[in-house]
């Protein structure tokens, strides 16, 4: 309630807006937790060829379980940070031994697996079963705090708990991934770091730091 009208005009402007990306012409959450996890540390640009070929070789959750981890860790080779190649592994191997092979579709038993945790676990619920799920992590952080208007520090507990409920609160009860996919865009694209450009968000009359000229003091910057 109260959030609707707001998820309208993200959703009307996602249509028109939007990129397509490989992982956003598919509901599989094998295909959707490859990508979330290679997008951690790593741009769109540079992850798309390595999503494609790590697909080809590991087109399913079985084929990565069976690998060695040396060939998984061979097709990270420029990737970085190799503990995302090793659990995805793991990963793959928790859901044939706890879940059946099955990815599952629950919260709790998603972060449960190595590797995954609240964000990566909540985009695989919302964008691979629509399933309802809070997602918080820097595009949708900056996003969250300047609709917000909040100037605290979002790295904090006080700060994380406030955007993870505000993120909770923007959940509809249906269509839950083209909600979270759309927040996570105009996080990346529309409300920037720098400059966000304000005069294209489709939501700018819900928007705290809009409305009182505050966009490029919030979020906060890192205490340093
Ligand atoms: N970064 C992390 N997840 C993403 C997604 N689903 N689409 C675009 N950028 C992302």
């Amino acid at each position: 309630a109260g959030c609707s009208a707001l998820r309208r005009g993200l959703l009307k402007w996602y249509k028109q807006h939007g990129r397509s990306l490989p992982w956003r012409e598919t509901r599989d959450p094998y295909r959707i937790w490859i990508s979330e996890i290679m997008l951690q540390q790593t741009t769109v640009k540079a992850v798309i060829p390595y999503y494609e070929r790590f697909l080809r070789r590991f087109p399913d959750l079985q084929s990565l379980a069976a690998a060695s981890e040396a060939e998984v860790l061979q097709y990270w080779e420029g990737l970085g940070y190799y503990s995302r190649g090793r659990n995805l592994r793991l990963a793959a191997q928790a859901v044939c031994e706890r879940h059946s092979g099955v990815f599952p579709s629950e919260l709790d038993a998603i972060q449960g697996l190595p590797g995954i945790g609240r964000y990566t676990a909540g985009a695989i619920r919302s964008f691979a079963f629509d399933l309802p799920a809070p997602i918080v992590e820097a595009n949708t952080l900056r996003l969250y705090c300047r609709l917000l208007g909040y100037d605290g520090d979002p790295r904090s507990t006080a700060g994380q708990n406030l955007l993870w409920e505000f993120a909770e609160r923007l959940q509809p009860r249906v269509n839950a991934g083209h909600v979270n996919q759309a927040l996570m865009e105009l996080g990346a694209t529309v409300c920037t770091p720098v400059q966000p450009a304000c005069e294209r968000c489709p939501i700018s009359r819900y928007c705290v730091a809009f409305a009182e000229n505050r966009q490029a003091e919030i979020p906060a910057k890192k205490a340093r």
